[in-house]
């Protein structure tokens, strides 16, 4: 197995339907009319020599590198640059070329360092392999005459370094930045000899805009911005291409490998989700898989408080199997159950939930979607039949207008945001819907047509109102409508939408969007081409997410603007596997594919496989789970990868219930908040350890790949099987493919999903059975799954957490770009450099009323609880708003938040709580405390070492 290299053909590939056949050194070859000579060379087998241009950047022709001579043109033209044209006869390797680029490389050497032997891109190198490829045998001018070998370098971020002294002033680095992440971080500073690559006005890269993408590193073709991973370790031997586990949008990536050591994480080119792109969580923040606080043996402990006792695999098994087995013995068959991970593969994921209803013989299964996107699934299949979004991110390059709503892809979604940027700068236009003003609302090269900065919480009313606008003055899609959706129910809804309590109007005061910015809005979705919703957290964590998913489906449907490219209603999943999780039957009601287990057909066929009986009633829900331990009768709890003591809402009644239990087992990679209430800790693994696969948010299925052995010796899915098999309940899987076998027979929209199958294709997007062998791109093309679309009245409710005089302010949350979720695995590598604390946001009016600093500690009470953490004043947010991100447990923002949850789903109303600030000396007790909790744990990781 060696290093997988992938074809740089120099520019990017053109998109035209026409094409044109010319000849290359004598060789015939058809290409796309708007390829470059460079790359219908490429097309032909003949590679010209290059240096400043690479694929993923439009050709800049600054390096004369790639000159060509074309029969009946004058001089020398530039072949990155020179369209192809139909009939040409090109020549790439005359005398007189060769010469002209010995010249030009000559040039580049001799201000060069010529420490090939010893620079850590050797090998990897293209001034070095083009001064090969040219025959650079000497350089005339001698190496004396001024240069900048002596410039100072930049390793100021922490996984690249920046060596002026090797830089050849190719801009790829500037062109990626621009318009691959589309950051516009890098410049070329000076003119001619003194010009260089420089982030910001004289500014570090730590200290400048730049968000660590890696595209400018990627694209360099000298050792001049160089992984430091490749400084320390050295070059790659070989590479296996994998999915990062980090966010929803899936990014395939080469993990390039020295031994089973990883040098670095590349994107890869053919990877469907990303095209070779990357944020700095999938690129660099890897290294938590190595880090000391891994916990690496099974550990038991009889009660929580006592120490942990380090067992083998065997006796931490044996151990856990018997207290399932005593508990349902004692407490009924329905006192325990499980959690699945949507961090977890697919496989892993399956295989608890095939646990808990083959094995423990009940439905008491859930996810840690219940916390995020089960609206999305309840609120889609009411309207369109699916439990998914519509498109794939490709989709967005065709769409004329993008309405975000809830959402932060900057931060988030980041690969996608960057492909979004890209068709925004390109002209589409851009509505905002958040009640913070997020990064996308201005940008470089982007401006929001509209943002409607809202109230925390009035989603229902603001979306309902676009309705209004769209019925009222007469903008719905009735050809479509007729063909596709129940016309009675669609009239039912218009009459519903078109009263004047729906107005923009009538609903200013309680939104806070003025009416104007709200039709004008409305009239630019529903008449400015291709729609496209994105929308993500924001929407469904509040008490009417399932309301607004649905908002936002009759929306689609009213105008058009669903079952083609460039269209639809498009969650944007947190979590790698969200979609994954959910489609693998993580729900207390639902088999996998989301079909009812009181379904006798469905159930029958799980229980002719699985060869036992099943419950036909759903189990319980996470909340309830909880109420149930409080209460006495739920009583073990088996949880893999999720830390419910920190990401759910209302700590102290999650505490509670965990505190009540017999029997918590923690399967995770670190002692994570839950693992204080645990009687068992069984050590998880990460991506690099196990094969499997991740669904992304566009429905794909992107494989995962072991890289490295398991450092704690199980995969998460041989941990699952050797505890059924404890508990008495058969598994017998020798590898994960079998399980995506088991699940293809189960599963009609998984039907034609199999390793081989991706192997081949790279990935595949559900469904994908025998009418869709290769997957679905795009959903509801001819019509909709579940028949004709179905509108659904949406009646704003306001939410029962409202401010007054004890708690004036309104606190929302999200994500910032360099943490992920809790912060588990990013709090443990180098991105703490940008974000090592949780700050709230705050107008600077509302500080000025409470005499509060910039910086200063405040405290943050609900009437949950409270927490105190540092103040960021802003105008990012309005007045009336404050918001701070979930990314630290000393802060745990979840303190704050209510039980209040989704009329549908549960899923809580994390996004609304009212609360004070007020100015505070410093952490609380029970932050205090925590970080003596944390202390402890850190020493029960070092000692296991
Ligand atoms: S790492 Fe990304 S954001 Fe930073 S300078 Fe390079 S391309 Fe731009
Ligand atoms: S840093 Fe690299 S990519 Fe950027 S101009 Fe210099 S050599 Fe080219
Ligand atoms: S955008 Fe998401 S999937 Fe892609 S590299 Fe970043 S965290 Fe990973
Ligand atoms: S590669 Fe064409 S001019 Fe540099």
């Amino acid at each position: 197995m060696g290093l997988i290299h992938e074809t740089d053909y120099g520019t990017p590939a053109s998109t035209s339907a026409k094409t044109v056949t010319l000849t290359i050194d004598g060789k015939p070859v058809t290409v796309p009319e708007g390829t470059s000579l460079m790359r219908a060379a490429m097309e032909a087998g003949v590679q010209v020599p290059k240096l400043c241009a690479t694929d993923s950047v439009d050709a800049f022709g600054s390096c004369r590198l790639c000159l060509v001579e074309i029969e009946g043109r004058p001089g020398t033209p530039a072949s990155c640059t020179t369209p192809a044209a139909e009939g040409l006869k090109v020549s790439t390797q005359t005398e007189r070329l060769k010469q002209i680029r010995r010249g030009v490389m000559e040039l580049y050497i001799s201000d060069h360092p010529l420490d090939c032997l010893t620079c850590a891109a050797n090998g990897d190198c293209e001034l070095q392999d083009m001064a090969g490829a040219v025959g650079l045998r000497e350089v005339r001018y001698g190496y004396e005459g001024e240069n900048h070998l002596v410039a100072a370098k930049d390793e100021s971020n922490p996984y690249f370094t920046y060596d002026p002294s090797k830089c050849i002033v190719c801009s790829r680095c500037v062109r990626a930045c621009e318009e691959v992440q589309g950051t516009f971080a890098l410049t070329i500073e000076g003119r001619g000899f003194d010009s260089r690559v420089s982030p910001g006005m004289h500014e570090s890269f730590l200290g400048s805009e730049c968000v660590s993408c890696g595209a400018c590193v990627q694209a360099c073709p000298t050792a001049t911005l160089t992984e430091k991973s490749v400084i320390e370790i050295g070059q790659p031997e070989h590479s296996v291409v994998t999915t990062c586990a980090y966010c929803g949008v899936g990014c395939s990536f080469k993990a390039e490998m020295r031994g089973n050591e990883v040098v670095r994480m590349v994107p890869y080119k053919d990877g469907k989700a990303n095209h070779g792109h990357s944020c700095v969580k999938g690129r660099f923040a890897w290294g938590y898989t190595t880090h000391r606080d891994r916990i690496l043996k099974p550990m038991i402990r009889a009660k929580i408080g006592d120490p942990w006792r380090e067992v083998s695999w065997d006796e931490a098994i044996a151990y856990t199997a018997s207290e399932f087995k005593r508990i349902q013995a004692q407490y009924g068959k329905d006192s325990v159950g499980g959690i699945t991970s949507s961090r977890c593969t697919n496989e892993e994921t399956y295989l608890v939930q095939k646990l808990v209803r083959a094995g423990f013989g009940n439905n008491n299964v859930d996810t840690c979607a219940r916390v995020c996107h089960s609206p999305t699934g309840y609120g889609l299949r009411e309207t369109f039949g699916t439990s998914a979004g519509t498109q794939d991110f490709d989709s967005v390059m065709d769409a004329d207008v993008v309405l975000v709503i809830g959402a932060n892809p900057t931060d988030a979604h980041p690969v996608f945001a960057s492909q979004m940027k890209k068709r925004l700068r390109a002209g589409a236009k851009l509505i905002v819907v958040d009640p913070r003003r997020i990064d996308l609302v201005r940008t470089p090269h982007i401006e929001a047509a509209h943002h409607l900065q809202l109230r925390p919480g009035t989603n229902v009313a603001v979306m309902t109102a676009i309705a209004h606008v769209v019925v009222t003055e007469g903008m719905a899609d009735e050809d479509f409508i007729r063909e596709r959706c129940d016309w009675d129910e669609f009239q039912d809804w218009a009459a519903f939408v078109a009263e004047p309590r729906h107005s923009p109007e009538a609903v200013a005061e309680i939104t806070g969007v003025p009416a104007e910015t709200l039709r004008a809005a409305a009239r630019l979705y529903a008449t400015g081409g291709n729609a496209a919703i994105y929308y993500g957290l924001g929407v469904t964590e509040h008490s009417q997410g399932t309301t607004t998913v649905i908002a936002m489906a009759n929306l689609a449907m009213a105008t058009g603007n669903i079952g083609r490219r460039g269209v639809g209603v498009n969650p944007l999943r947190g979590q790698n596997n969200v979609q994954g999780s959910c489609d693998m039957g993580s729900f207390p009601h639902e088999f996998t594919g989301y079909r009812h287990v009181a379904t006798d057909a469905v159930r029958e066929m799980f229980e002719a496989f699985w060869k036992v009986p099943l419950d036909a009633e759903p189990g319980l829900r996470i909340p309830n789970m909880l109420d149930a331990a409080v209460e006495g009768s739920f009583k073990a709890l088996y949880i893999q990868g999720e830390d419910i003591a920190q990401s759910d809402p209302d700590t102290q009644h999650v505490v509670a219930g965990l505190e009540a239990m017999e029997c918590v087992v923690v399967q995770d990679l670190f002692l994570n908040e839950t693992a204080n209430f645990a009687h068992v800790f069984l050590p998880g693994s990460t991506f690099l350890e196990k094969d499997g696969t991740f669904t992304n948010a566009e429905r794909r299925l992107g494989r995962v790949r072991k890289v490295m052995p398991s450092r704690s010796g199980m995969a998460d899915w041989e941990i699952t099987m050797a505890l059924s098999n404890a508990v008495g309940f058969p598994m017998d899987y020798a590898h994960p493919s079998e399980i995506m076998d088991e699940i293809a027979a189960l599963t009609p929209t998984f039907s034609g999903v199999s390793f081989d199958k991706l192997d081949r294709l790279g990935s595949v997007q559900w469904p994908c059975n025998a009418a869709a062998p290769e997957g679905t791109p795009i959903m509801h093309v001819n019509g909709f799954v579940r028949g004709k679309g179905h509108f659904v009245l949406t009646e704003y409710i306001a939410t029962d957490e409202r401010t007054g005089p004890r708690f004036p302010l309104l606190l929302t949350t999200g994500r910032i770009l360099s943490q992920y979720n809790v912060g588990a695995q990013t709090r443990r590598t180098g991105n703490t450099a940008w974000h090592p604390e949780d700050l709230l946001e705050i107008h600077p009016h509302d500080a000025e009323q409470r005499g509060i600093r910039d910086h200063d500690w405040v405290r943050l009470q609900s009437r949950s609880g409270s927490t105190s953490l540092r103040a960021k004043l802003t105008e990012r947010v309005a007045p009336g708003v404050v918001y701070t991100t979930f990314h630290h447990p000393e802060t745990q923002a979840n303190v704050v938040t209510t039980e209040y949850s989704d009329w549908a789903t549960n899923c809580p109303d994390y996004k609304v709580t009212a609360v004070q600030v007020a100015p505070s000396n410093g952490p609380t007790e029970w932050q205090a405390h925590y970080e003596d909790l944390s202390e402890q744990n850190r020493h029960i990781a070092e000692a296991a070492e």
